[in-house]
């Protein structure tokens, strides 16, 4: 298990996403509107597109290419046409840093 500093709470706004890089693996950084932080690949599983930069729809994210939405906090698919749902990774906030946690199998 490994934790990777991805970013800083104080230039991160509430519901935003952002595309970060967690030890060479792109993960789609979400920060939901109570201001907690979620993480998902930022690869769609449908044609690889970059979830980041979609859009959030409350807890889910919105493929920019075909509108595919995923869950945020369990990369669970919640709209078509993605089939495969997105790996989700814990998400560590100490005091201003924020960590993705990979367990790499
Ligand atoms: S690439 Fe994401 S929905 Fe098609």
């Amino acid at each position: 298990v490994t934790r990777h500093l991805v970013g800083k709470v104080s230039r991160t706004e509430p519901r935003s996403l952002s595309r970060v890089d967690a030890g060479g693996v792109p993960v789609c950084l979400a920060r939901l509107e109570d201001g907690t932080f979620r993480s998902i690949d930022d690869v769609c599983t449908h044609e690889g597109a970059s979830l980041s930069g979609g859009e959030m729809y409350g807890n889910a994210v919105v493929c920019p290419l075909h509108s595919s939405q995923f869950d945020l906090s369990t990369g669970a698919v919640v709209g078509m046409p993605a089939q495969e749902p997105v790996k989700a990774y814990p998400v560590l906030v100490d005091d201003d840093d924020i960590y993705v946690v990979i367990v790499s199998t």
